[in-house]
């Protein structure tokens, strides 16, 4: 079980392991990379079909005749970097498709031969060859175009095998050199000729003065030379008359500043017309103003350079000055007069540059990278060729000044102010430009809004990138011919607008400080055509949602869509892609909030109208009230006193044209139900001989409520009776609950005669239960009653009845004489 685990473990990570190093590439070419695996021989399991092998970086120290056998199909060998010492060709000669061969960086001293028919790329550079290893073999190998190799030696006859070939590029490196036989390099026929010097040597100028009469293009890196300058051979003249080179490359050159100028001297004479000089640093002897007349060599570049060349651009990259005293002031006239297109000074520490005494020549100048200020070119008229001017990186602070300077330059088209320490103000005046600006480059700078009034009439592209930007002022001169503006990385709080830009096409206004950009952008600016406002701090929120249709109408002219449109703000959104944030059309629009709220207020009001008028809720609300209300009381009273002389729950009084009602529906209704209640009528209950008043007294007091059955009838004829009654009787006061009245039809106010006080006051209280029409709030009506009426009765009175009846009822009658 475990055996078997790991072997399906091993599987796996074997297969991992072949799908890494082995993947078809884009044309199908089958790549196995073992590039740094810390190898020390060539691997055993390389498939068989592998188009391209990569066993650079490792240790390997050999290589067998038989590891590269089987792959047939191999064109590209990379055995770069490892520890071969010995070199047998025979060991690929069954790759018969090979093209690509790199053995360069390894420890080669001994090469043995054999015909790679097809090799076209054969690099053997930093071995330990001594001399050139150039087999009789390479002169039959007609696809060759890149030949590298390494040797410490080169004699005349190295060459004669490979001289007959056209070959595009021969690299050659030379460590431990120490012979060369003049004229050597010259058998030679490339395109591209490199040659490597060891930095620890002095390089040998013959092979310098042979390399340019060998091939077109000529580099040569590590040019040192620490003996004098006096040792410094000139080429003879003949020689100079054999020079081809048209493009000269010298990197990484440390040389007396007089074998520089010598080499300058015969490069400016010669056919070069590209010079480009890399990681130069020159040094003493220190030469004085005073001496510089006496050095005939200086006099000669004088001379030499106000005559024609075929010289078109020189290139000066990264250099360092290792004179303590030095007149750069000679050498600033000798650049300025040169004639030539293009000169580029990068990264030298130039404080400063000549105008150029009559017109110049030059079309392009690049100075990035130095010490330059604004006095530079100030007044200067003979710059009327120039069209590209590159002062990216220096020390310029003023955009009038600068402006200024190109408004003498008739030809100007390009110019490139970025990284400087420019700053505008309108304190410091108007801005003058070349017409024929057309470019402008003022990225990172430290320009805020005022440079708008400072741009050239005509420009077509500007860029403000990184600058310190707060708005797009109103009101500035037209810029009609714009069309490109790049407003990144500044500090805008919304889209400018292009009242001032009526052209523009493509606006960059990327890491602003935008949170919510304006909607009606493509509506003032119909020309653009793509618009970058990626990376803004997007505030997610209502006022948003229009830039959000503005994205949907625009037709992707919003460049960088969606991922670069991201919410900042609010914390919760933070992260989200604009193109997730959504928000409710009623969230945002007050408008329809209010209508929808007045919509559902209006609809709450209809159906409680509905309630009231179709169902009568608000009737339903007072007995369910009034009901409550009697519960609530009789929780709370504790009628012991009355209750011993208690023997009816309720006493009923009506008019004698309203007893049908009382008969048919009042008494079934109150007698029903479980609580079996007792009424007292005083036309039941009447005990003769008592007048009328003094039975319904009686009446009264022996129940527990007194339930008048109120209509005008009940007004007319029964009300008089009670009316001086209640006037005196202290059971009936204001607070009194034992009166329940029962409207059984309305009474207008004026059918209650003034002199019933007390009725008056009643129902201005209005706490009379309403005799329902309806039938379905009967039931109700009846509950509510039968509540307000239900009580325990004592049991114990029926024994002094009669006694206290009498005593009770003559009190009150004689108190109602009174
Ligand atoms: C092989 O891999 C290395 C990095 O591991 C890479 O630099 C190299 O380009 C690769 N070689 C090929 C031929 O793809
Ligand atoms: C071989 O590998 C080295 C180092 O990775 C690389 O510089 C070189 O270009 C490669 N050569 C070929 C022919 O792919
Ligand atoms: C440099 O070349 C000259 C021939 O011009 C030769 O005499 C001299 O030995 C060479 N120097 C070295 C270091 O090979
Ligand atoms: C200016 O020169 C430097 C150095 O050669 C180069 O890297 C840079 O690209 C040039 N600038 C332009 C805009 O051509």
């Amino acid at each position: 079980m475990g055996s078997l685990t790991s072997i399906y473990v091993f599987a796996c990570v074997f297969l991992s392991i072949l799908w890494n190093n082995i993947q078809p590439t884009v044309e199908n070419k089958i790549t196995a990379n073992y590039s740094g695996h810390l190898l020390t021989e060539v691997p055993k399991n390389i498939p068989v079909h592998t188009h391209i092998l990569d066993l650079s970086h490792n240790s390997i120290s050999e290589i067998t005749n038989f590891r590269f056998t089987s792959l047939s199909d191999l064109q590209v060998l990379n055995l770069s970097h490892n520890l071969i010492t010995e070199l047998d060709f025979s060991a690929f000669m069954f790759n018969q498709d090979l093209e690509y061969l790199d053995l360069s960086h390894n420890n080669i001293w001994t090469a043995y031969c054999q015909l790679l028919a097809r090799l076209r790329h054969l690099d053997l550079s930093f071995n330990k060859f001594t001399v050139l290893p150039i087999c009789q073999e390479f002169g039959i190998m007609f696809h060759l175009e890149y030949l590298g190799l390494s040797a410490m030696m080169i004699r005349r006859s190295d060459f004669r095998y490979v001289a007959h070939l056209q070959l595009d590029t021969v690299f050659l490196t030379l460590e431990d050199f120490s012979l060369y036989e003049p004229l050597s390099l010259t058998a030679l026929n490339t395109r591209s000729l490199h040659i490597v010097f060891a930095t620890n040597q002095n390089f040998n100028f013959s092979l310098l003065y042979d390399g340019m009469s060998t091939s077109e293009k000529l580099k040569i890196v590590n040019l040192r030379y620490t003996l004098s300058h006096k040792d410094f051979p000139s080429p003879s003249l003949e020689l100079q008359k054999k020079i081809k080179a048209t493009d000269l490359m010298l990197d990484t050159v440390d040389l007396e500043w007089t074998v520089i100028l010598q080499i300058f001297l015969l490069v400016w004479d010669s056919s070069v017309e590209h010079l480009t000089v890399r990681n130069l640093i020159f040094r003493g002897p220190v030469v004085e103003l005073t001496e510089y007349k006496h050095v005939p060599l200086l006099r000669s570049l004088e001379q030499l350079l106000s005559l024609g060349s075929s010289m078109k651009a020189l290139t000066l990259e990264r250099v360092r000055n290792k004179l303590y005293y030095f007149n750069q002031e000679i050498l600033y006239r000798q650049f300025s007069e040169m004639n030539i297109d293009s000169l580029t000074i990068h990264d030298a520490c130039m404080p400063h540059m000549l105008c150029p005494k009559k017109p110049s020549s030059f079309q392009y100048i690049n100075f990035s990278r130095n010490a330059l200020t604004d006095e530079l070119f100030q007044n200067c008229d003979t710059l009327a060729n120039l069209k590209i001017l590159i002062l990216h990186r220096n020390k310029f602070e003023s955009l009038s000044k600068v402006s200024f300077m190109t408004s003498r330059m008739k030809s100007l088209r390009y110019l490139d102010m970025s990284s400087n320490l420019l700053r505008n103000s309108r304190a410091e005046g108007r801005c003058q430009w070349a017409d024929s600006l057309a470019e402008l480059d003022l990225s990172s700078n430290q320009l805020t809004e005022a440079v708008f009034e400072c741009l050239p009439a005509n420009i077509n592209k500007v860029d403000l990138q990184n600058n310190q930007i707060a708005n797009v002022p109103k009101g500035i001169t037209e810029l009609h011919s714009l069309q490109e503006l790049n407003l990144a990385s500044n500090r805008l709080a919304d889209l400018p607008g292009c009242r001032a830009f009526t052209g523009l096409e493509i606006l960059n206004i990327e890491r602003n400080l935008i949170l919510t950009p304006s909607a009606d952008f493509f509506e003032t600016c119909p020309s653009v055509k793509e618009l970058q406002a990626g990376q803004n701090p997007f505030k997610c929120s209502c006022e948003l949602q229009d830039f959000l249709r503005l994205e949907r109408q625009s037709g992707g002219k919003l460049s960088g869509w969606p991922e670069a449109y991201v919410c900042k703000y609010p914390e919760d959104l933070s992260g989200t892609q604009l193109k997730d944030f959504h928000l409710t059309e009623l969230a945002c629009n007050t408008t329809l909030l209010l209508v929808t709220a007045l919509l559902l207020t209006l609809v709450l009001v209809a159906v409680v109208a509905f309630l009231c008028i179709y169902l009568d809720v608000p009737w339903y609300v007072r007995m369910l009230w009034q009901w409550t209300q009697t519960k609530r009381r009789a929780w709370h009273d504790c009628p012991e006193e009355r209750e011993t002389a208690l023997q009816f729950h309720a006493f009923i009084s009506y008019s004698e044209r309203d007893s049908l009602w009382v008969k048919n529906e009042l008494i079934p209704n109150l007698e029903k139900g479980e609580g079996c209640i007792q009424l007292c009528q005083h036309e039941r209950n009447f005990i003769p001989g008592k007048s009328i008043v003094e039975n319904i007294i009686n009446c009264i007091e022996k129940s527990y409520k007194s339930i008048f059955v109120l209509s005008p009838n009940f007004v007319q004829s029964e009300w008089c009776h009670y009316e001086l009654y209640f006037a005196h009787h202290r059971l009936f006061s204001e607070n009194s609950n034992s009166l329940i009245l029962i409207l059984l039809e309305p009474i207008p106010s004026y059918v209650i005669p003034a002199r019933y006080h007390k009725l008056k006051a009643l129902m201005a209280k209005r706490t009379y239960l309403e005799w329902p029409k309806e039938r379905s709030k009967h039931a109700l009506f009846w509950a509510n009653l039968r509540a307000a009426v239900n009580i325990k009765l004592p049991t114990s009175f029926e024994t002094d009845e009669e006694q206290s009846d009498v005593t009770s009822t003559s009190s009150i009658t004689q108190r109602l004489i009174k």
